[in-house]
């Protein structure tokens, strides 16, 4: 891994219009990456300079303008599959977010494997778009949903993950980096044991792809799932990696134009992937935005951004520890740079507000995680999460920012 000198931070952020705000007469001070990560000018750019000098159809037209909007947008395809490590391009489905992702998989593979009497397992740290999905699932199949439990650290047990395992179980759905905790899941041993039992794998990527080089091939997931706007990309695009042998055999989720080889009245034959899953006009913006935000995310190095972040996730911990009151909710020993905690006596929602004041952006709440905050018997968290264009600087204004608080609300 390279040293964290490789990142020029302070260059960086001049990448980024939004770091340059000011909040309520102070510089902002954005740590909400894990909820939506900010956009580097060669994304806007990239958007716009599509929209103004470019704008054309994908797959639909002979003229010059959806020609190159088409190989445009295949190209972006590429660089996923390249970012993945994917063994194909033919894998790499466009969906508008992580959630759509789960939901397709869950629709789908559903319709496909799972029978009355299997299990789903998931995780008990999961996001709500990785547990509802399932339950709407098991409800529809008549199969069961496990949770797989975590310790007080908020790390899955792994031996309970392997007890849990039997030939009913189809399918292992499990978060790579946990939104409301940080934990980081040995994703490629969770694989290993699932695949022995006769199980396949969706890995939500969500929190993961931004922060983590991921290998697909390496890690041997059936199915990897993230989001384009926590990846400095815009919003309402999102990916589905799929093991081909597995998509080829799924249903599609959704019927439309794109997605069809034929159509008559009385019988409609589909689309090679991955058009068999992208029915209708695709998010072709996005798509083009994707791409260069990934670009830029090369450019920077998945390595740097790991190691950098890891840093800065240490200073933080380091220092908020410190703050009287304080519990950081979460303290596996694989974390990835975002720190959820809460203060005795005092309601998350009044830290983020009082954050705010001072131009500190944190999510306040229960993270789309309400089982997790159940676990820890808390009502919400404020959560700090980092990304490679905050500061050390940066984290020292949210500690003095929280001892201030402390002391205006005691
Ligand atoms: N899943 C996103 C978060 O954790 C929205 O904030």
């Amino acid at each position: 891994m390279k040293g964290i000198e490789q990142l020029d931070v302070k260059r960086i952020r001049q990448d980024f219009p939004m770091l340059g705000k000011t909040m309520h007469g102070h510089p902002l001070v954005y740590l909400d990456s894990a909820a939506t990560s900010q956009k580097p000018q060669v994304v806007i750019d990239c958007i716009d300079d599509f929209y103004r000098n470019h704008y054309g159809t994908v797959h639909r037209a002979v003229y010059e303008l959806a020609i190159r909007s088409s190989e445009d947008y295949q190209k972006t395809r590429h660089k996923v599959k390249a970012f993945l490590n994917a063994s194909q391009v033919e894998e790499i489905i466009f969906t508008r977010g992580t959630t759509e992702s789960i939901n397709m998989v869950a629709y789908s593979f559903g319709k496909a494997f799972v029978r009355p009497g299997d299990e789903i397992l998931i995780s008990a740290m999961e996001h709500h778009s990785n547990i509802v999905p399932w339950q709407l699932l098991c409800e529809d199949r008549g199969a069961t949903l496990k949770v797989i439990p975590m310790n007080e650290k908020g790390e899955l047990l792994f031996d309970e993950y392997v007890k849990l395992l039997s030939p009913k179980t189809k399918l292992v759905a499990v978060t790579h980096v946990a939104n409301s905790l940080g934990t980081i899941n040995p994703v490629k041993e969770i694989v290993e044991k699932a695949h022995e039992a006769g199980a396949k794998v969706l890995v939500d990527g969500a929190q993961s792809a931004p922060h983590l080089k991921i290998d697909v091939q390496e890690l041997g997931m059936d199915f990897f799932v993230f989001s384009g706007h926590k990846l400095m990309g815009p919003t309402g695009i999102g990916i589905l990696y799929g093991k081909a042998e597995l998509l080829d055999q799924m249903p599609p989720y959704q019927g439309g134009g794109d997605m069809i080889e034929t159509v008559t009245f009385s019988k409609t034959t589909y689309n090679v992937l991955p058009l068999k899953f992208e029915a209708g006009t695709p998010m072709i913006a996005e798509v083009m935005g994707l791409g260069a935000a990934i670009d830029y995310l090369n450019q920077i190095g998945l390595d740097n951004i790991q190691a950098y972040e890891h840093r800065l996730l240490e200073y933080a911990t380091d220092k908020l520890s410190h703050i009287p009151g304080l519990r950081i909710i979460g303290q596996a020993a694989q974390k990835g740079a975002l720190i959820s905690f809460v203060i005795d006596g005092i309601h998350s929602l009044d830290i983020g507000t009082l954050l705010d004041l001072k131009g500190i952006a944190v999510r306040t709440g229960h993270h789309c995680a309400q089982p997790v905050m159940k676990f820890f018997n808390v009502p919400a968290t404020a959560r700090a999460s980092f990304a490679f264009y905050n500061t050390f600087e940066e984290i020292d204004q949210l500690d003095q920012a929280l001892h201030d608080s402390i002391t205006c609300l005691k």
